[in-house]
């Protein structure tokens, strides 16, 4: 038995499918926030998964559930994970990734002190932590190692840090035999459409603007959910104690690559009525605050130390999630509704709101960066 934490999330979702793949029993703990999604797990075999409503942050929940299922490890993946949401509102941040990381570390460590020699020994603590706690890279820096100093720029990678912290305090003032994973951007099945390849997939069919923020040519590190999988359970098999390990897909792509890529497999695969790319619906809008530049990895301890390398190229991973996305628009549309709806009115400046993000066209620059404007969808489909 494996508890897992954040488990209806996109990597946590995908993460139980490969547990349970590796005939593992997974413990499922999720809040169910917008970012969860039971509909992500239909396909799992329920004799090995168990779900339980609630929150990382409840000493007792956690506590009894601890002692009822006797988890071998524990793999804390809740958390409030979008950038933007951080700026706009970074309360619940601090709540879930510190507090709420905090009191899982705080039960675990109690259950762990307890568990007899043998089980004891073998009990590992996993967090999965994000590359954003290192900061931002200039063009020229070498990738971040798991020895570059922290240096979080956004509340949610500061409260990722925060998190990173406590959980090494764990190990090195109650030796609580923890590990932590940091990783670059992933992609892949079942990534709410707020993160950037979903939302433009999105957008681009249903005739909205594609919005890139600044200049569109930050620069992340990509890697497909399911070798962020693979990593995280041969981190928990082989990973030394007390030790973080980078995962990372070698695969550094500007946003605007990116979402042309995007906007080419998409005219391929799914032609515009009127003929035109969907590269029309581009439009850059004002710049996220703090945008760092630049992520990279340099994922070499783990190649070295686990054996542990991506599978999935760039090009083959991008072509699989879009064909994901387009063979499951009831997924889709099953989570554009509600909180989804109401988070993207606000963010992209929609039906009146006042939001950060005014938008201007591809190649238009009469507009300055932060300045509102509302523009309609371009009537193309
Ligand atoms: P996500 O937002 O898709 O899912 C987060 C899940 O956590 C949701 O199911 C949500 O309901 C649950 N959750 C939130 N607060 C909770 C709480 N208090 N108690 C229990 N459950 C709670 O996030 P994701 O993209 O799947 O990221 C998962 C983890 O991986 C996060 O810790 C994130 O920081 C980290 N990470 C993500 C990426 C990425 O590119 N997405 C990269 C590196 C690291
Ligand atoms: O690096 C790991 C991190 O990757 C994870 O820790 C986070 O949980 C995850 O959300 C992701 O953070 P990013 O901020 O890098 O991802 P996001 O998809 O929000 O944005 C990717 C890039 O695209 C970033 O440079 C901002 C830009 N962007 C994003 C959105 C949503 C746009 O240009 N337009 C957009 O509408």
């Amino acid at each position: 038995m494996i508890l897992v934490t954040g488990g209806a999330g996109f990597i946590g979702s995908n993460l139980v499918m490969h547990l349970i793949e590796s005939s593992e029993t997974v413990l499922n703990l999720d809040k169910l926030t917008y970012a969860g999604n039971l509909h992500n797990l239909a396909s799992v075999d329920s004799g090995r998964h168990i779900f339980v409503e609630g929150d990382i942050g409840n000493h007792e929940l956690v506590s009894r559930l601890l002692a009822q299922h006797r988890p071998r490890a524990v793999l804390n993946l809740a958390a409030e994970s979008h950038v933007d949401r951080s700026i706009r509102d970074p309360e619940s941040f601090i709540q879930t990734n510190i507090v709420g990381t905090f009191r899982l570390l705080s039960a675990s460590q109690a259950y762990w002190a307890d568990l007899p020699s043998d089980q004891k020994s073998a009990f590992r603590f996993l967090h999965v932590s994000t590359d954003e706690v290192y900061g931002s890279l200039g063009a020229e820096d070498a990738p971040f190692s798991e020895s570059t100093p922290y240096a979080p720029n956004s509340p949610y990678a500061a409260s990722k840090a925060a998190a990173d912290h406590l959980v090494r305090s764990f190990f090195q003032t109650y030796g609580l035999p923890v590990l932590t994973t940091n990783c670059s951007n992933n992609y892949g099945p079942y990534q709410f459409p707020e993160k950037l390849i979903p939302l433009v997939i999105h957008n681009a069919l249903v005739g909205e603007t594609i919005p890139i923020y600044g200049d569109g040519k930050n620069i992340r590190d990509w890697l497909y959910v399911t070798d962020h999988c693979a990593a995280i359970e041969r981190v928990l098999a082989g990973g030394r104690l007390g030790e973080t390990y980078n995962i990372g897909g070698a695969s550094e792509k500007a946003n605007i690559e990116i979402v042309e890529l995007i906007c080419g497999i998409l005219d391929e695969e799914r032609a515009r009525r009127d003929g035109k790319s969907y590269k029309e619906q581009i439009i850059f809008v004002r710049d996220r605050p703090g945008h760092d530049r630049r992520y990279a990895i340099d994922a070499s301890k783990i190649r070295d130390d686990l054996g542990w390398e991506p599978k999935e190229s760039f090009t083959t991973g991008l072509r699989k999630t879009v064909n994901w996305y387009l063979r499951n628009q009831g997924w889709v549309r099953n989570v554009t509704t509600g909180a989804y709806r109401d988070w993207i009115a606000v963010q992209y400046d929609r039906e009146g709101a006042q939001g950060p993000h005014s938008r201007r066209r591809l190649g238009d620059t009469s507009l300055p960066a932060d300045q509102s404007s509302v523009e309609t969808a371009p009537a193309n489909l």
